[in-house]
């Protein structure tokens, strides 16, 4: 399915049927030829947002990439951090990829050590709902992943950034906007949720993914909740819905 490098149908089903993190250990090989690696344009974007909020003449120290898969979210960080990358994932196999293509990226050992200019990048394992850290980033960042938490779940990983977050630091991450009720995608979207909805009704593990349960209104008040200052940034750049709206727009969520 999506290209002959990506997941067969079958294989996408057996994914589906498994739990979050056993789905995407399956996935992580083909996971890069699907439609759901966060795609450059949107990074690209990203970047050049957050480029210049950093303390330091507009950088930022450390970055963490929470749910980074197989690292698309690692090369926004390596461009606005000067000292090091963290990418926290719960599923190895996901990880394993992104180590890999790390690896190639730098061809060695400066990876480990890092060398002038360039932050160190590190893998790390770890549930979103449990983050191990404590004041030792300056920016955070998600891609594509919100959606894989239950509303109820949320604060948990909100109040684990925060933590994560040295005072002044950002947790960025894009939104998308609603589509109109009349558009294709709202009812793509709504028919994805329904049937994720029976599907978990009626197998175990769940596999937890809505699309329609991370709005921005909710995403915010869980934000605020946990001690965050909100704003959406527009992006420069981003896609434009049929009406001329910006299709997403960037939150910036600054801790005190
Ligand atoms: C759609 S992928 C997005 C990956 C990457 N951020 C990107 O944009 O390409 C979602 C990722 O979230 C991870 N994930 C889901 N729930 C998680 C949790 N509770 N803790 C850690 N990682 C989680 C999955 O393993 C997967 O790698």
């Amino acid at each position: 399915m999506f290209s002959p490098q990506g997941p067969t149908l079958r294989e996408l089903t057996a994914q589906a049927l498994s739990s979050v993190e056993r789905g995407y250990d399956l996935l992580a090989p083909k996971f890069d030829h699907t439609p759901f690696r966060t795609p450059g344009r949107i990074l690209d974007a990203t970047a050049e947002a957050l480029c210049g909020l950093g303390p330091s003449e507009g950088r930022f120290g450390a970055g963490l990439d929470v749910c980074c898969g197989t690292g698309a979210g690692i090369g926004v960080l390596r461009s606005l951090c000067r000292e090091r990358v963290v990418g926290v994932d719960f599923s190895a196999g996901m990880l394993a990829e992104a180590q890999e293509a790390e690896y190639g990226r730098t061809s060695g050992p400066a990876v480990a050590y890092g060398h002038s200019g360039t932050p160190t990048v590190t893998y790390i394992r770890a549930d979103a709902r449990t983050l191990p850290f404590t004041t030792a980033f300056d920016l955070a960042v998600t891609f594509g992943a919100l959606g894989h938490f239950l509303p109820a779940e949320r604060a948990a990983v909100f109040a684990g950034v925060h933590r994560a977050l040295r005072p002044g630091g950002i947790f960025a991450f894009p939104i998308a906007a609603p589509p109109p009720p009349r558009s294709a995608l709202y009812w793509t979207l709504l028919g994805f949720d329904a049937v994720m909805r029976v599907r978990n009704a009626l197998w175990r593990p769940p596999f937890v993914m809505y699309y329609r349960t991370s709005s921005l209104g909710a995403v915010r008040a869980d934000l605020r909740a946990a001690g965050f200052g909100v704003e959406v940034v527009p992006v420069q750049g981003a896609a434009r819905r049929p009406d001329g709206s910006p299709a997403w727009g960037l939150v910036v969520a600054r801790k005190p």
